[in-house]
C-alpha cells in the first residue's frame, strides 16, 4: 500500500491532516530541528490536539542506536501511550529511522507520521517503511518495515539546513536519477544548479517524482526480497564507507561514491552500456565534494561482508547496465571489487 504524501505550505494547515491520523501525538526530533521548528508544530497542534509531548535527542547518525530507541521507550511509558497514540518524527532521516523503529516495536506497533526536513529525508527516507539502527559498527543493521500513515513535506524547511547536508542529498537524487532516467535525469545532471539555488518550482517536481518512483517499487516489493533491491544501488560501497569513516562521510556523499564505483564495477565486467560513470564524475566535480583518502582502502571489502544483501557467501551487488537498466548480480569476484577499489584511489579529484 502506498503511505499518504501531502505537501505543506510551512506548517499552517497541518493540524488537519495529523488529526485524521491521532489526537494524541508524541514528537521525535533532534536539538537542532526542533530549535528551528518544534515549537511552530507544537503551536500549530496545541488546539486541536487532546494530548502532545516532545522527546529531543542528539542531532546526527551517532545518535541512531539502541540508547537512543530506550530513551523514547522511556518517555512513551512516563506518559502513558497506548496504541491510539502517534509517533510524529520531525527531522531527517535519522529521526526518521529512529522513531519509526521505535514506533514499530512500541506495544507492538503505534501509529508514525513522518515530517521530513532534509532534502535526502523528503525524496527518499520518509518513505517505504524501512527504519532501523546501526548495531555493532553496521550501518542499519537492526532494523523493522513499518509504513507511516502519513507524510508531510515541507520545501520551505529546506532553507534551513546546512549546505552540506543539502548537497549530500544528491546522492539519492543522482540514485532516483538513474534509475528512472528522463526528466530525473535531466534535472538532477542538467538543472544541478536549480537545484542548489532552492528553486520551488524544480524541487517540488523533483522531490513529488522521486517519492512516486520510490512508491511504485515499494509497492511491488514491500518486503524488499525482490525489485526492491534497486534502490539500494550505491549502498554497498556507500554503507562500508560510512562505518568506515564512524560517520564523517555523511550518507548521501557515501551513496554519490557508490554510484560511482557501481559503474566501475559494472564496466569491468563488460554490463556498462552508457557512460553514466563520467555523469557521476562531472557532478561530484560541480558539488565540489571530496572524500578523505585514508577510506580507499581494499579493506572496505570486509564492511561489503556486513551488507544486508550479503547472503550464502554472495554479495548481490546492485549494478547500473543503462540509465533505467539496473540488475543484481551475485557472482563479482574479489578482485573485479578490488580493482574498482584501486580505480577509485587513483582519481584524484575525488580525495583530500
Ligand atoms: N529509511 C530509509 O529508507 C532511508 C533511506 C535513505 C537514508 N536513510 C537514512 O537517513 C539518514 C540520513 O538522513 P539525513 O541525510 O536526513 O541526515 P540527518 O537526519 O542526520 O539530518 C542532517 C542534519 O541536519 C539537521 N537538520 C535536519 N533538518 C534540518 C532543517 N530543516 N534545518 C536545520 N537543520 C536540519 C539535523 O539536525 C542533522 O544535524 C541515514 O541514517 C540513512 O541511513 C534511510
Amino acid at each position: 500500500m502506498k503511505e499518504k504524501v501531502i505537501f505543506t505550505e510551512g506548517f499552517s494547515n497541518i493540524s488537519i491532516y495529523i488529526l485524521d491520523v491521532s489526537t494524541k501525538v508524541l514528537i521525535v526530533s533532534d536539538n537542532n530541528v526542533y530549535k528551528e521548528y518544534g515549537h511552530i508544530l507544537e503551536k500549530e497542534l496545541t488546539n486541536s490536539m487532546e494530548r502532545i509531548d516532545k522527546i529531543i535527542l542528539e542531532s546526527g547518525e551517532k545518535t541512531k542506536n539502541f540508547e537512543s530507541i530506550f530513551k523514547i521507550f522511556e518517555k512513551a511509558n512516563s506518559i502513558g501511550v497506548d496504541k491510539n497514540w502517534a509517533f510524529i518524527a520531525l527531522g531527517g532521516g535519522v529521526i526518521g529511522d529512529l522513531c519509526g523503529f521505535a514506533a514499530s516495536t512500541y506495544k507492538r506497533g503505534v501509529k508514525l507520521i513522518h515530517i521530513p526536513t532534509t532534502l535526502l529525508s523528503q525524496i527518499d527516507s520518509s518513505i517505504g517503511g524501512k527504519t532501523g539502527v546501526n548495531f555493532g559498527s553496521l550501518k542499519n543493521n537492526v532494523g523493522t518495515i513499518y509504513q507511516s500513515k502519513l507524510t508531510c513535506i515541507n520545501i520551505g524547511c529546506l532553507k534551513t539546513l546546512d549546505k552540506h547536508q543539502y548537497i549530500a542529498a544528491f546522492g539519492e537524487l543522482a540514485k532516483y536519477a538513474i534509475i528512472y532516467g528522463g526528466e530525473v535525469y535531466e534535472s538532477v545532471f542538467c538543472k544541478t544548479k536549480e537545484i542548489l539555488e532552492y528553486n520551488y518550482d524544480t524541487l517540488q517536481k523533483i522531490i513529488g517524482k522521486c517519492i512516486h518512483i520510490k512508491q511504485d517499487i515499494v509497492e511491488k516489493d514491500l518486503e524488499d526480497v525482490g525489485i526492491r533491491n534497486i534502490l539500494n544501488l550505491g549502498h554497498t560501497l556507500g554503507h562500508a564507507l560510512e562505518s568506515k569513516s564512524d560517520y564523517e562521510v555523511l550518507h548521501g556523499e557515501a551513496i554519490l561514491l557508490g554510484l560511482l564505483y557501481a559503474c566501475k564495477v559494472s564496466k569491468a565486467i563488460g554490463c556498462l552500456r552508457e557512460d553514466l560513470d563520467y555523469d557521476i564524475e562531472k557532478l561530484i566535480k560541480f558539488l565540489n565534494i571530496r572524500y578523505p583518502k585514508s577510506l580507499i582502502e581494499t579493506d572496505l571489502i570486509k564492511y561489503f561482508k556486513g551488507d544486508k544483501k550479503f547472503i550464502d557467501e554472495k554479495i548481490r551487488f546492485v549494478l547500473p547496465y543503462a540509465i533505467g537498466d539496473i540488475r543484481i548480480k551475485s557472482v563479482i569476484s574479489q578482485d573485479v571489487l578490488i580493482s574498482a577499489i584501486n580505480d577509485l584511489a587513483r582519481e584524484d579529484y575525488l580525495w583530500i
